[in-house]
């Protein structure tokens, strides 16, 4: 691949390009749970523009191309909630999802102070599950996702980012 694949924070003209990308890559996950209704499929352009303008959202790009991407915000009880990981099929099993995901990290600590992260999964995704695990996420719960799928919600303690990064 001759382009290399950078890590940068969203901007309003990207919003587009994550709401077709995030379309596209949760198809798998409504495959594994037949369930076509999954929130990141359902989500509306304007409230992905909503995401990019008040959240930490970052992409990943090839080029013009965004092909992966990710978002953070900091929840009631101050843990930062980490969602809507995504990579385009042909690029992943490059760590482009890992690094996404450390980017959100850092920013979450740096800009709103952020004690743990906290994120999940659905409870059948085996490949989500163990990429959380193997960068320091651990079960603290389980939950059921307003589209019905059973979810293992995942935390990490922000201490452990300067080990783990
Ligand atoms: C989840 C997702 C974002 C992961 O993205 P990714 O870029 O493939 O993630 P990574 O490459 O960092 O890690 C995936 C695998 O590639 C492996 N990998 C990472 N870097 C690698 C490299 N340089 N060479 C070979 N393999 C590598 C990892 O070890 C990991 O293997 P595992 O599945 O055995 O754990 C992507 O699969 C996706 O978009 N899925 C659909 C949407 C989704 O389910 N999102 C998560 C919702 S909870």
């Amino acid at each position: 691949m001759g382009m290399s694949v950078t890590i940068s924070v969203a901007t309003e003209q990207d919003a587009e390009q994550i709401f077709r990308l995030q379309y596209l890559c949760f198809q798998s996950e409504a495959a594994l749970y037949g369930n076509y209704r999954i929130d990141p499929l359902v989500q509306t352009l304007d409230s992905v523009r909503e995401e990019v303008a008040s959240d930490c959202v970052f992409v990943a790009r090839l080029g013009e191309e965004v092909v992966g991407s990710v978002r953070g915000s900091v929840t009631e009880d101050g843990a930062a909630s980490i969602g809507k990981l995504c990579v385009h099929p042909r690029l992943q099993g490059h760590g482009i999802g890992a690094r996404l995901l450390r980017a959100a990290e850092a920013a979450l600590v740096e800009r709103h102070g952020a004690k743990k992260f906290r994120l999940s999964a659905g409870h059948r995704s085996e490949g989500n599950l163990r990429l959380y695990r193997r960068v320091g996420y651990e079960t603290v719960g389980t939950a059921q996702g307003a589209d019905g799928v059973p979810m293992i919600v995942l935390e990490k303690p922000a201490s452990t980012y300067a080990t783990t990064a």
